[in-house]
């Protein structure tokens, strides 16, 4: 997730360009860029780190156009080189892109041949000498011959030398257009425009722009015009830093159908370069803390049951006390920041007992990319919430990917399983949308269950690490004490903490635990414990055990946890605004913890 900008009017566009970049910094902070148009220049200035350190070596940089970008590194590591906007090898053109390009490894190499110079590491290069290749008169029709050769998710602005406009695009990546008085812009979000317009065009997929001074023109991907009145927007300016959500977890909650897509873009086909995983390991130990330990505990069933390959995961700071084996199993390293003490020192005592590891992480850049063999992005964009949301649903989407990739290399998965698994995978932002969609639903429950002091959270076989995570989220952010727990484990000790004040959330989902958890819910009603029960759709038995249900749509077993854990985020959340609790920053705990 990156942020861009786009101005055009009849004021010197470099503190304009600049304050809208800083309203959408929350999309990515590991570098920015700026370029300006002047009557006879193009001239571009770029650096590493967040907004401000760009600002503070600027210059007053002339111009009444100008485009801007703040990165959150997809492809290359975030150096200057790689920071946008980027022009072609005349400087005739600067562009900005917002998303992932599939094919632009192919495009590359035809470029290259053609003798076009490349000087960063990202997909997003390309298209900027694509368009210097491109047929057309003007740039309008450049730029959408370009897009015709590409393939992902986009979203663009670009800007020629001695013009003053701004041709924008996107495809699955957010746009808009602000409509001003003798001025015009373009954005990933509204947050960045509202100081200086509230009439807002939204752009749909593959639709494009034509931004100058004086208009706004409006056209698809065949150069068609087409019409769309702005929409007023009533949003104050600080609700607009969260889109309209009052919370950053709020919001990265709702992202996660997006997040989800972007992890599995191109990355379902098995391209990805994998020698390591072709390599003789015989088991996989995998290591994390907190939510990335719970990511982990679903990936050993997940691993087990698509590979074979014995799986065990361990928490980060564990892993040093554990005995050093004979067998070097691959060490699969979890972490969403990749700067969690605990879990780069255990990657080092791996290294140090010989083990190949793999890392999972969302942060391009991070100290674990430096210390792990490989290294496996989840593309959920930045997370700025204390408590980890889409992180956690994309570390699954790796953790899938891997066991899919590792089951083709073993030769462990029927072509008919690995065929709907992929098709299982493809669903999964439509079936987390729907979930988000019944929110108010679970917005009701919290109501009922706000006053508990104890909740424990029961679950079988993959939904047990689902049932820790929904423990965690409630504890955490609405500081209710939530105890997850394998379910057939209850009546071996904690069942004496249950009474009609400790509700209990089960997990009993269509699968071969269903009538165990039925058992279950049984125990804890007999001690008179109220239970929320998460089940599947079309379930209309579970309401004759259950004081409450909350209801999810049937997926394959092995992709449950997504929806529920999305169901259990919802829970914890509005336990937690019902608690009047702060939601983002709670109390004792930082986002990252790069202490041992
Ligand atoms: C989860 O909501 C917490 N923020 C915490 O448990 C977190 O998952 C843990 O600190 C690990 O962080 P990491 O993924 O950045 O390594």
């Amino acid at each position: 997730m990156c942020g861009i900008v786009g101005f055009t009017g009849d004021r010197d566009a470099q503190e304009i360009v600049l304050d809208c970049l800083r309203r959408l910094e929350y999309r990515g902070y590991d570098s920015a860029g700026i370029a300006m148009i002047s009557k006879d220049a193009l001239t571009l200035r770029k650096s590493v780190g967040e907004i401000a350190v760009l600002e503070s070596q600027l210059e007053k940089m002339p111009g009444r156009t100008g485009i801007a970008h703040t990165r959150w590194a997809t492809h290359g590591k975030p150096t200057t080189e790689n920071a946008h906007p980027f022009v072609d090898c005349k400087g005739e053109y600067a562009l900005v892109h917002n998303g992932i390009l599939t094919n632009y490894m192919q495009l590359k190499e035809q470029l290259v041949k053609k003798g076009h110079k490349f000087t960063s590491e990202t997909d997003s290069e390309v298209l900027v000498h694509l368009l210097e290749e491109a047929p057309g008169q003007d740039l309008k029709s450049k730029v959408l011959s370009m897009l015709r050769q590409t393939e992902g998710s986009y979203a663009i602005a670009v800007v020629q030398k001695g013009h003053d406009e701004i041709i924008a695009a996107r495809n699955e990546s957010p746009l808009v257009v602000g409509v001003g008085h003798d001025e015009n812009f373009v954005a990933s979000d509204v947050t960045a425009l509202l100081k200086h317009t509230n009439e807002i065009i939204y752009l749909l997929d593959k639709e494009a722009v034509r931004i100058t001074p004086r208009g706004v023109e409006l056209f698809d991907l065949n150069g068609k015009a087409f019409e769309r009145e702005p929409k007023k927007i009533s949003w104050n300016l600080e609700d607009a830093e969260r889109s309209g959500y009052p919370h950053f977890m709020l919001k990265e909650i709702f992202e996660q159908p997006r997040a989800i897509h972007e992890s599995l873009l191109g990355r379902l086909d098995g391209q990805e370069d994998d020698a390591l995983l072709k390599e003789q390991f015989t088991s996989i130990k995998i290591l994390g803390c907190g939510t990335s330990y719970h990511a982990g505990l679903v990936g050993k069933y997940i691993i087990e049951e698509l590979t074979k390959i014995p799986t065990t995961t361990q928490i980060s700071s564990e892993y040093r006390y554990s005995p050093v084996t004979e067998s070097k199993p691959l060490v699969v390293c979890i972490t969403q920041s990749g700067e969690t003490a605990d879990t780069l020192a255990a990657a080092r005592e791996a290294r140090r007992r010989g083990c190949k590891t793999i890392a999972i992480t969302n942060v391009l850049g991070s100290a674990i990319t430096r210390e792990a063999d490989y290294v496996v992005y989840t593309r959920a964009g930045p997370e700025i919430g204390v408590a980890a949301t889409k992180t956690f649903v994309t570390q699954l989407i790796a953790l899938y990917l891997l066991a899919l990739r590792l089951g083709a290399i073993r030769n462990t998965l029927s072509s008919e399983r690995r065929r709907d698994i992929i098709s299982g995978m493809r669903a999964l932002p439509r079936i987390v949308q729907s979930v988000l969609n019944d929110a108010s639903k679970i917005e009701a429950l919290a109501k009922k269950y706000k006053c508990a002091q104890s909740m424990f959270f029961i679950g079988r076989h993959l939904n047990y690490p689902t049932s820790l995570e929904g423990a965690l989220k409630t504890k955490e952010i609405s500081y209710i004490h939530g105890e997850g727990y394998p379910a057939g484990e209850l009546k071996h000790g904690p069942l004496a903490l249950l009474s009609k004040d400790t509700p209990v959330v089960a997990i009993c989902i269509a699968d071969h635990t269903y009538e165990k958890m039925l058992g279950n819910i049984r125990e804890v009603t007999a001690r008179e414990s109220p239970v929320l029960a998460v089940g599947t759709e079309g379930n209309q038995d579970l309401s004759k055990y259950a004081e409450e249900v909350i209801l999810v749509p049937e997926v394959d077993p092995l992709f449950s946890p997504v929806p529920i854990i999305v169901a259990l985020q919802l829970l914890a959340y509005y336990l937690a605004i019902e608690r009047g609790c702060p939601i983002d920053k709670p109390r004792n705990i930082a986002k990252t913890v790069t202490v041992e």
